[in-house]
């Protein structure tokens, strides 16, 4: 690939130089913020050249969640063949990487720090900028590998199982965090109530695929701050699903499981439909992990027909932790900051940069 490579490189690396990137400019992204060890290379910010990743759910499902200590020690065992592989699927040449990016946060510490201090190395060796990614912003950023022509502005409802927001994306760079949970992310909710029902971790699958079977009007569960600002509350849901069935063991698990996830579903779409209003949003767009849920998939796109505004459902790959959406922000942010310090660490609470 030719073209691919950051011009004016004397002093890039310690953030001194600007980088005239190319517009088929090739980034290795690194993902290691929880249990997904991933790389891939993308081009120009939006050509997916490769993308892989390992999940450790199988290491982590016999403790009911992620064990951060298991997970950096898996990342340490498993990053350098993923990468490799994420480098020989490209069908590039070392040469030809332009930039190595990292995810620095939010995450958990030491998960993080595998991923950064490779993308380190490899920067140094390589002799090519490191990028910093901020984790949030990565997973803004994926629907548009998926949808080049997304139109913005979007309303984004980023469920993950450690965030839950409503950002209001204007730009690439530039948004707003409308509103953002309280207390449990989504993913945490469903990975709870999953855990108190013996359904196994993680539970947002489980559940949705248990919720096929259910009756979503079956229990009236709470729906709270419905009506009440662009923030969410989880933790008052998760403990009615937890009262209802201690009052009730023989309650049909399906039913339980179709009325929770309807619960969740309608709180997140009905403040995002009323955000994209009130913005003047032209559409919604889904991110993070819970973003794979099939009845907060179909409620947003009833939603979007509804209202008139465009519906942006990524891939179950891209929703889900992935360094494709890491290489993507990095170009983005190489552009307009230029390379991140060597000197820059893992940040585990590092907050969405919102401009
Ligand atoms: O974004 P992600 O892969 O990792 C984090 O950054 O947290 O999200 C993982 C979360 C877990 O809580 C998992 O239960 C949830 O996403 N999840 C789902 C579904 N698939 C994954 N939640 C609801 N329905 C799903 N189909
Ligand atoms: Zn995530």
């Amino acid at each position: 690939m030719d073209g691919g490579r950051i011009v004016n490189l004397p002093g890039a690396i310690g953030g001194a130089t600007m980088p005239v990137l190319a517009s088929d400019a090739a980034i290795l992204g690194i993902e290691t913020s929880c249990d997904e060890t991933a790389a891939a290379v993308v081009a120009g910010g939006q050509q997916v050249l490769s993308s892989v990743v390992s999940s450790q759910v199988d290491l982590h499902a016999r403790y009911g969640g992620v064990v951060p200590e298991v997970a950096g020690r898996a990342h340490t065992e498993r990053l350098v063949p993923v990468m490799s592989q994420a480098l020989v699927e490209s069908a590039l040449e070392d040469s030809d990487i332009a930039a190595v990016a990292a995810t620095a946060g939010p995450g958990l510490v030491g998960a993080l720090l595998v991923g950064v201090s490779a993308a380190k190395a490899l920067a140094l060796v390589w002799d090519v900028p490191f990028v910093a990614v901020n984790h949030l912003e990565a997973h803004l950023h994926a629907a548009f590998l998926d949808e080049p022509s997304l139109e913005l502005p979007v309303v984004v409802i980023l469920v993950s199982g450690g965030h839950t927001m409503l950002v209001l994306m204007e730009d690439r760079l530039r948004y707003r965090v409308l509103g953002a949970t309280l207390d449990d992310a989504a993913g945490e909710a469903f990975d709870k109530v999953a855990r108190y029902m013996g359904l196994g971790y993680p539970g947002g699958p489980v559940i949705d695929r248990l919720s096929g079977q259910g009756d979503p009007d079956a229990i009236a569960f709470p729906r709270a701050m419905l009506h009440d600002g662009w923030n969410f509350s989880f933790a008052g849901l998760k403990t009615a699903v937890i009262n209802h069935l201690r009052r009730h063991p023989d309650a049909t698990t399906e039913d339980v499981a179709a009325s929770f996830q309807e619960a969740v579903a309608d709180v997140l779409v009905a403040k995002a439909r009323r955000a994209a209003a009130s913005h003047n949003a032209r559409g919604l767009c889904l991110a993070g992990g819970v973003a794979a849920n099939s009845r907060l998939r179909e409620m947003t796109l009833d939603a979007c027909t509804a209202d008139g505004l465009a519906g942006y459902l990524p891939s179950r790959a891209m929703c889900t932790d992935n360094a494709a959406m890491v290489a993507a922000a990095a170009w983005w942010r190489l552009q307009a900051d230029g390379p991140s310090p060597l000197t820059v660490g893992a940040d585990p609470s590092l907050g969405l940069p919102e401009t």
